[in-house]
């Protein structure tokens, strides 16, 4: 599949998903290439006076910066008493709706904020979409950059193949919006999310892993049907 119909399947569903999102909300902004559409929809909602009065909860710095840019008023967890709304994207979704996050890095930020919403909107083209929880992505792991080396032993031990997770140039490790690295970690199979969720995050050293269970509420799937992007 080309680019551009991956790019026009990530703005229908993010159209679709910034939709959902009404006057007076709390809304969480997620963060990566989808949402960056639909941070971009609801400040185009705003200037055009179709939304109002909606304050935003950023995922990470680029959602931040995206949000400034298009005119969305910014809050933050002390100030609100709730989250009506969250739009983010995903790595991974399995048929129970389980995520795998953190392609961005951002996962620890994303699980606080989508797992407060009342509601949680996912938004993903079909490609992410997997019977298999991990058969295309690994698990990211927030860690302490002290415990990098005994975290490393630990998923080891676990069955998984950690991989530090290195920048785009090679040169240096991708460090996240809390000063801290991410070891991706492949398992040949998972099979219960949940318990493997709770035992990675009990392994000292670590802040927070990219499954997602259970907060996922709609998932927004964009398609190609005839070279037109379909959301369903
Ligand atoms: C960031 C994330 C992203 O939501 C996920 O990587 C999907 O990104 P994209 O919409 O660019 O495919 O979890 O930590």
């Amino acid at each position: 599949m080309s680019a551009e119909s991956v790019t026009l399947m990530k703005q229908a569903v993010a159209q679709a998903a910034a939709q959902e999102v009404k006057s007076g909300m709390v809304v969480g902004l997620g963060t990566g290439s989808t949402t960056a559409f639909v941070i971009q929809f609801l400040g185009e909602r705003l200037k055009s006076g179709e939304l109002s009065n909606i304050v935003g909860i950023p995922t990470s710095f680029q959602a931040s910066v995206l949000a400034k840019l298009y005119g969305i008023p910014l809050v933050t967890l002390d100030d609100v008493e709730r989250i009506d709304i969250a739009i983010d994207g995903a790595d991974e979704v399995d048929p129970d709706k389980v995520l795998i996050k953190g392609g961005g890095a951002a996962h620890t930020r994303e699980k606080i904020v989508d797992g407060l919403a009342e509601e949680f909107l996912v938004v993903v083209d079909s490609s992410k979409l997997v019977t298999e929880l991990g058969s295309t992505f690994p698990v990211p792991v927030e860690v302490l950059p002290l415990a990098l080396s005994p975290v490393t032993r630990a998923l080891t031990n676990l069955g998984g193949e950690p991989v530090l997770r290195m920048g785009v140039k090679k040169d240096g490790p991708v460090i996240t919006d809390q000063g801290n690295m991410v070891i991706d970690v492949k398992f040949a199979t998972i099979h219960d999310p949940a318990e493997l969720e709770k035992t990675i995050n009990n392994i000292p050293g670590v802040v927070e892993n990219g499954l997602f269970v259970g907060l996922a509420t709609r998932i927004f799937v964009g398609e190609l049907v005839n070279d037109q992007p379909v959301v369903r």
